[in-house]
């Protein structure tokens, strides 16, 4: 059950981000009011929700998921993958000091958070561009001693593993169609996406709630099967940044 939720404002310049999408401008006014929402949704679910400052010097920073793995009994503090997101990680570890004890991923091991995701005791650790072997090991050694179970999947296809499958309740996972024959994945429930609506894979089940990317009705029709809420968000400003919906916060 996700009692807090830490997201930061985007700053000024996020348009300087990482992207490999070759949409239109993003906007920053437009980025402002979907993370406004974004923010008020988690509100509105009943997390309380810390809003950290912008960070000019950080076009990605307003992507906190990368920075740490929380889970009950720890935060791990990654060390992002890319070399201009070193150093976003710094003030959320100040942030999460206050709330669990403090592990870190250490040089060589690179993890960024939107490459794990925890499904009840086990961890799924993608291994991909940005989190490479070593800091899986790190952080599969760090969650083992607290008692988890983990394996690493290779990420072949987008940027983070959660680009690609998430955890939608259950142990259900919304997966699409490269990933789902994955042998690490065997035993899960899956609810494969049509390829137009890849995106919609980056759906966030907060609680007894699932918060999905705005327009994608063949996702949504799906989803319903699970008789979860849904709340539809418009995100189409971090669409083109390379992010998603899970991205913009840590939960715990
Ligand atoms: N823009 C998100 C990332 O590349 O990390």
């Amino acid at each position: 059950m996700f009692k807090n939720a830490i997201v930061r404002k985007p700053c000024q310049n996020f348009a300087q981000g990482l992207t490999t999408q070759e949409m239109d401008a993003p906007n920053y006014e437009t980025m402002l009011a979907q993370h406004t929402a974004y923010t008020q949704t988690l509100r509105d679910l009943g997390l309380t929700v810390e809003v950290l400052e912008a960070q000019e010097a950080y076009p990605d920073a307003h992507f906190v998921e990368d920075t740490a793995v929380v889970f009950l009994e720890a935060a791990v503090i990654t060390n992002p993958g890319a070399d201009a997101r070193k150093g976003e990680e710094v003030t959320i570890e100040e942030v999460l000091a206050a709330h669990r004890p403090i592990e870190r991923i250490i040089a060589p091991g690179t993890v960024d958070g939107g490459d794990i995701l925890m499904v009840e005791r086990h961890f799924f650790i993608g291994v991909s561009e940005r989190t490479n072997e070593a800091g899986a090991d790190q952080l599969g050694a760090i969650v083992e001693k607290y008692g988890y179970t983990w394996t690493k999947v290779p990420v072949a296809a987008g940027l983070h593993f959660k680009s690609s499958v998430n955890h939608v309740g259950n142990n259900s996972l919304l997966i699409t169609d490269t990933f789902k024959d994955r042998a690490e994945l065997a035993g899960y429930p899956l609810i494969v996406l049509d390829t137009d609506e890849e995106y919609a894979g980056n759906t966030l089940l907060i609680n007894e709630t699932l918060i999905m990317p705005q327009g994608y009705p063949k996702t949504r029709a799906k989803l319903e099967t699970l008789g979860l809420a849904i709340i539809e968000l418009e995100t189409s400003e971090t669409q083109k940044m390379d992010g998603g919906l899970t991205c913009l916060s840590l939960r715990f």
